[in-house]
């Protein structure tokens, strides 16, 4: 296969792990913030309620909690891990909050950075971390999807503010000795033309600095969305990538055990499903319990299934993010060592 040329060693799958949140914000308790009902958002978009951050949590604090439980899954020490790539879209630091997390959960070998795709972060990142390990450069490496969106939401735009929630998951890779690779196939994509669909935008004046020169001075705005946009792009195009990374694999819809897709809206998973023709007992949602949390959507749904036992070693799986960029991917692997 293509994507495979010139490697010379195979990943695993080997740990996962998210933070837990206290504090949970319910439909009920929403709608008495905006004009909406726990009717409305159930059945619209199937999250009951969504958790938020407390004053003290932050990226940095949320993203270790989550990869320092997926090292200890792995049975690893922070020590051995080589690289941190970090999802996410709302950094406490717009340098980069995955140093932060080094150095918090005290991997001092690791090289650390950000990623930024959106919804679609943790995907490419676990894609862009499987890089590494082909290539023999890094022999353990932690993916962490970690997002605080209640930074970045409208709380008087009900179109949005009802979707979001914060959280982290985290899993680990690992280099694979022998033939064996467990990232069976990926594919991912980029339509800039549709990048006004959504976003988070830098809003500045031009403020004069000196003579005829001029300096931005603002701030990122809330999320604004064109949903139903976003919604049509999202149930067209995932079972798309989908079935490309299945074909890449040389596998099939009945070859996938779990469909974890990125926890947008229930109708979008089950729009998916049924165009896949997968069945409802094997998409992975908790979106009811966590509503979107962005880049963490997918590994917090991940790692709850893992500790659940509901995945197990061995199992397919096919995990697709979606959302601003517009961006989308898709990834199929086999969990477990
Ligand atoms: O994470 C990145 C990826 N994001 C997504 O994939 C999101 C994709 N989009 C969606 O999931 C859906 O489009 C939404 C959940 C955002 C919206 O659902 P919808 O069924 O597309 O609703 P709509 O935007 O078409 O709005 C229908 C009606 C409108 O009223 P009118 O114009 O028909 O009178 C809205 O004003 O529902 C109204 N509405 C609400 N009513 C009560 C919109 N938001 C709310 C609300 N509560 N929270």
């Amino acid at each position: 296969m293509s994507q495979q040329t010139g490697q010379t060693h195979g990943v695993a799958f080997v740990g996962s792990g998210s933070a837990k949140l206290e504090t949970a914000l319910s439909n009920v308790q929403l709608a008495k913030i905006v004009d909406t009902s726990d009717e409305w958002i159930a059945t619209r978009t199937g999250i009951r309620q969504r958790h938020i951050a407390g004053p003290g949590d932050s990226v940095r604090s949320l993203g270790a909690e989550a990869a320092a439980s997926a090292i200890a899954s792995a049975n690893l020490q922070p020590t051995d891990i080589d690289l941190i790539l970090l999802a996410t879209s709302t950094p406490d630091d717009l340098f980069g909050s995955a140093c932060q997390i080094q150095h918090e959960i005290g991997a001092s070998r690791a090289v650390a950075f950000d990623i930024t795709a959106a919804c679609s972060g943790f995907v490419f990142a676990l894609v862009t971390a499987a890089q590494f390990i082909r290539t023999g450069a890094y022999r353990n490496v932690v993916v962490i999807g970690a997002d605080l969106l209640s930074r970045l939401t409208d709380w008087r735009d009900r179109r949005t503010c009802v979707l979001f929630g914060d959280g982290a998951g985290a899993i680990v890779m690992q280099r694979c000795e022998g033939e064996s690779d467990h990232l069976l196939s990926f594919d991912l994509r980029s339509d800039g033309t549709l990048n006004d669909c959504l976003n988070a935008a830098y809003e500045h004046e031009s403020v004069t600095l000196a003579g005829d020169i001029t300096v931005q001075k603002g701030h990122f705005s809330p999320v604004t969305m064109n949903g139903r946009e976003v919604y049509r792009f999202a149930v067209k195009r995932v079972p798309e990538v989908i079935e490309k990374a299945l074909f890449h694999a040389g596998l099939s819809t009945k070859d996938i055990d779990w469909l974890i897709l990125h926890q947008a809206n229930q109708r979008i998973l089950d729009a998916v499903a049924t165009r896949l023709k997968i069945p409802s007992e094997q998409v992975v949602s908790n979106m009811a319990k966590h509503g979107n949390t962005d880049a963490a959507s997918i590994p917090i749904a991940l790692d709850e299934w893992v500790r659940s036992g509901k995945i197990k070693n061995g199992d397919t799986l096919a995990l697709s993010g979606f959302g601003a960029g517009l961006s989308w991917g898709a990834a199929i692997l086999k969990w477990g060592q």
